[in-house]
């Protein structure tokens, strides 16, 4: 079997060469060229940023806020993966099948440095991670893995994305588990809060918690280390559901103490969509059977591989992924964070001078995160949408009629970008 020495390692010299991250060699006037974040070196934060934005391929005059849908791949990223499947076009036909040959395809190799890739973001080895092709697949290979029993008991919120939550629907209808819903106040008031209805849902017969790390529709940011700990206490697993969280806060899911961790780095880690990861502590790992069958379905040297059996896959965008995630880490989680959170505060206070905005999403500072969710009196969420978008090129998300829209800053946005979109809502809210 081929051993996969990196993930530029598996293509072949010229087109390693051809994506291998050109140096910054100039001013950064246009953009043109694909750059790696290293290659920007020490600027003023501003300054920093404004280079960053460059390696989106983005409009200028577009300002995109809705990372919470999907995020937007740099270039070296939409780079290696264009490359990738050229190479794999071009050459497939030198594909002797002897073990030194590189692979073209996933599905039937462990994948280790692109797991050990992901597992530097998230703190853990690669050996705790499965590769999944988004958050809804972790979620669904956890809920049907467990052995639940009729009867067993699973804790989820009113407000849990279908993604973070389904599968444990399923194994309701399916095997009589009973899935507990708890009704999450809007906003919520504090983590202490939120703590307690977990704690009040909670019988003797509970064995999952479904943790939002930071929820869909209205962008709470959920005490997931406190919820971890006290699953701990009680022998429940914890299940978070990192979909919002992965690229956007930084995520050490060993001093989180989750049990599984979910995620789709296609929006927040700006990889290649249709790609995830699941995460599972490695003392609970052989508790949770394969849910898709191929030759490694009961590999107990390696239990994560268990669960990455899904029949050929696209290796094309597991490149893109190890570029994405490197990408993130030459910038760093924690200035990716700090950044994303200064751009929705000073979203947050503008709109407190928006005549009628209101803020849906938490304002509690434990429980915000750089999305925010709010309303403006007497505007839908899609007379709001489609107002910025048309007058000022400014995308954020409908969340329906009655409630607003979801309004995500992430990096390759600025603090002009949040002043304008301010500026239209004032103007709407006027009309
Ligand atoms: C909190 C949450 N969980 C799960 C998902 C599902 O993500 P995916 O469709 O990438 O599996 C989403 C998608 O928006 C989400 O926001």
């Amino acid at each position: 079997m081929t051993t996969r020495r990196s993930f530029l390692g598996l293509l072949s010299a010229p087109l390693a060469a051809s994506i291998a991250f050109p140096r910054f060699g100039g001013p950064l006037l246009h953009g043109t060229r694909a750059m790696m974040p290293s290659d920007i070196g020490t600027l003023d934060d501003e300054a920093y940023w404004r280079a960053l934005r460059t390696q989106f391929t983005i409009p200028a005059d577009q300002a995109f806020f809705n990372t919470a849908t999907l995020g937007s791949s740099p270039r070296v990223v939409q780079d290696a993966v264009i490359a990738s499947i050229q190479h794999i076009g071009r050459d497939i036909a030198d594909w002797d099948y002897k073990p030194d040959h590189e692979n073209f395809f996933t599905g039937y190799y462990p994948e280790m440095p692109t797991r050990d890739k992901l597992a530097t973001t998230v703190n853990c080895t690669g050996r705790d991670i499965a590769l999944t092709q988004n958050a809804t697949f972790g979620m669904n290979f956890l809920a049907n893995g467990l052995d639940l029993k009729p009867g067993d008991e699973v804790v989820v919120t009113n407000q849990a994305h279908p993604g973070g939550r389904k599968g444990f629907d399923l194994r309701a209808k399916r095997d009589g588990i009973v899935v507990r819903e708890v009704i999450v106040p809007e906003p919520p008031e504090s983590p202490e809060q939120l703590i307690q209805l977990f704690l009040d849902a909670t019988t003797p017969r509970t064995r999952v918690w479904a943790i939002p790390h930071i929820s869909s529709s209205r962008a709470i940011r959920y005490p997931v280390f406190q919820l971890c700990a006290l699953a701990r206490e009680r022998g429940i697993w914890s299940a978070v559901d990192g979909a919002q969280s992965l690229g956007h806060v930084a995520i050490d899911v060993q001093s989180m103490g989750c049990d599984a961790f979910y995620a789709s780095p296609h929006k927040w880690m700006l990889a290649p969509v249709g790609t995830g990861l699941l995460y599972i502590r490695p003392e609970r790992q052989k508790e949770v059977w394969a849910t898709l069958a191929s030759s490694a379905w009961d590999e107990q040297t390696d239990p994560m591989y268990r669960l990455m059996q899904y029949g050929t896959g696209n290796l094309s965008l597991l490149i893109g992924l190890g570029v994405a995630v490197e990408f993130h880490n030459q910038i760093g989680s924690a200035r990716i964070q700090q950044r994303d959170f200064a751009l929705a505060d000073r979203l947050r206070s503008g709109l407190a001078s928006v005549p009628g905005a209101t803020i849906v999403s938490p304002t509690h500072p434990e429980l915000t995160c750089a999305t925010t969710v709010y309303g403006l009196q007497g505007k839908t969420g899609g007379q709001i949408q489609d107002y910025l978008w048309e007058r000022g090129r400014v995308r954020v998300r409908s969340m329906g009629d009655t409630i607003g829209v979801r309004h995500a800053c992430h990096i390759y946005n600025s603090p002009a970008e949040v002043d304008k979109a301010l500026a239209l809502l004032t103007e709407l809210a006027a009309a």
